[in-house]
This record gives C-alpha cells, structure tokens and sequence, in this order.
C-alpha cells in the first residue's frame, strides 16, 4: 500500500526527494528505492524527524509498537499523522502517539496499486482545514477520496470498498466459470468476463446515469438480459449481497476490538 502511495504521489508531481520512507525489511527498501528517487532508512524515528506529514502503512497487528515507539518524536514535533491500517481507530491512535495529535485515519482499497483506489477518511478534531487538504492530496494520488463525519462508519467502509474488489473478482469467477458451461475456454470466458466488468464500470463512471438506469436501458422486455436479471432475483441476488455486506461489518468491528483495543 504505502509502494501504491508513493508511486501515486510521484505520478501526481510531489517531489521524491521529500519522500523519507522506513521499513524493517531491507529489500523492501531496496526496491523501493530502485523504482523511485526517495530516502530509505530501516529506523522509523530518523524517517520521522523534521516531517509534517507521517503515513503510518504497516500492518494492524504491529501498529500498536510502532506507534508507541514514534510516540516522543510525535509529540515534540506535532506532525500530522495519517494512518492507512484496517481497524486501528483515531482513539488508539492518540493514546500511542499523544493526546493532541492531528490524526487522518483512512481506509482505502487495493484498486489503489492502480491508481483506481477508492479511499474513505476520517479526521480528528486536532486536524487543521490545511492539513485535512494535505492527507486528502496525498489519497487523491492513487484514486478518489470521500470523507466521514462519523468514525464508526469505517466497518461500513470496510464492508463496501475495503473488501468490495473481492466481491468483484468473485463474481467476474462466476462469470467465468458459467461462461466455461456454456463452451468457451477458459481464457476466452475470463477474457470477455473481465473486459465487461471494466467496461460496464468505465460505462458507469463516465455516465451521467446511475446504475439502475443503465441496467434497466440494457434489459429489453423478454429478451436474454430480463431473463437473466430475473433469475438472479429469484436466488435473492441483492439479499445476499446484503447479508454479505453486513457479516464483513461485523467482522471489521471484532477485529477492530481485537488490534486496537487501548485497555
Ligand atoms: N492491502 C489493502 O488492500 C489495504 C487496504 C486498506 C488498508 N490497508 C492497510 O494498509 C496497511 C498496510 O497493508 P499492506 O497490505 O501494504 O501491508 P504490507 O505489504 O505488509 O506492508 C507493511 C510494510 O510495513 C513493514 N513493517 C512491518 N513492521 C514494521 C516496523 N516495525 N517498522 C517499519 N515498517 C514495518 C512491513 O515489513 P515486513 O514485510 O517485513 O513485515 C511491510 O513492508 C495495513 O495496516 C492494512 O490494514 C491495506
């Protein structure tokens, strides 16, 4: 994630050079540093010394270390801290680092290795106008960024764009593996499964009209598509979506008991 951001930021013109990026793993940073012209060092506090901004990126389980080990640095120099990791709340957060700290907690989607990242943001009270601007430029860099009055919505995030590109893959999976039933290969069924889901997602996007209009457009009465839209209706489709949805909330809510639990 924090590779996509810095590839992201340097396509959208920040400067390498103001890029200090640390990383336990020495060949982490030796690939990064081969890809991009930035600053390495495998010490967190020397990465963190004379920044504004600080992009917390490393797993939840080890967020509660690595924030407390930074938490001196800080706190003397008060930069705004934005944290990418699933789970771990604002609260956690400023109990690691510091009671003051301008915190951007964000949740964005893999998507963003590609530039097409969905990215929904919460800021604390602490964060400044200028640096809710700052953490938005910075997500904006790898796709769109929308942002949440109410932390707690962060599950329903999860829910939706978090784990939504698995949903995705699982149904151009389907897409395949009936289009296999019906006769093609397997790499023909992928090939056209996958290009509809990009053009019917392009098509969305560049359209004034929402999904549910251009689905109806393309459902002519008694032809293949009302078939088959019928069918899906029939199995409880939407329904299952639904209760998917709410399981993966639920799951994002135990887990964030589970790593950013302050107590
Ligand atoms: N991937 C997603 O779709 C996605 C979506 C939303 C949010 N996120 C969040 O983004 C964060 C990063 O996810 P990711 O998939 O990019 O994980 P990742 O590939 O494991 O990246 C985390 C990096 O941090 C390094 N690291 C571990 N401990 C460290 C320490 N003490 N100091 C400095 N660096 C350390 C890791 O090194 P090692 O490999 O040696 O451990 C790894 O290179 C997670 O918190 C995740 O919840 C991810």
């Amino acid at each position: 994630m924090a590779g996509s951001l810095i590839g992201g930021l340097i396509a959208d013109g920040w400067n390498p050079s103001s890029i200090r990026v640390s990383d336990t793993d020495n060949r982490q940073l030796q690939r990064l540093s081969q890809r991009f012209p930035i600053m390495t060092t495998t010490d967190n506090n020397s990465a963190v010394e004379g920044a504004d901004v600080v992009v917390l990126a490393v797993k939840p389980q080890v967020m509660e270390s690595v924030a407390q080990a930074l938490a001196d640095s800080i706190s003397k120099q008060q930069p705004l801290v934005i944290s990418i990791a699933a789970g771990i709340s604002e609260s956690a957060l400023r109990h690691w680092l510091g009671e003051k700290i301008a915190i951007v907690r964000c949740m964005p989607n893999t998507p963003a290795m590609v530039q097409s990242g969905a990215t929904a943001m919460y800021a604390n009270p602490h964060a400044s106008d200028d640096q809710r601007s700052v953490a938005e430029s910075i997500l904006r860099a790898v796709g769109i960024v929308i942002w949440l009055d109410d932390e707690a919505m962060m599950d329903a995030v999860t829910a939706l764009s978090g784990s939504g590109p698995a949903y995705i893959f699982l149904f151009i999976e389907a897409l395949q593996a009936a289009g296999r039933e019906l006769g093609f290969s397997e790499k023909t069924a992928y090939l056209l499964a996958l290009q509809t889901a990009f053009g019917a997602a392009k098509m969305a996007l560049e359209s004034e009209e929402d999904a549910t209009l251009l689905r109806q457009r393309v459902t002519s009465p008694g032809g293949t598509t009302e078939r088959a839209i019928n069918t899906f209706d029939e199995g409880g489709f939407k329904e299952l979506v639904s209760k998917a949805l709410h399981a993966a909330a639920e799951r994002s809510r135990e887990l964030s008991k589970e790593f950013g639990n302050t107590k």
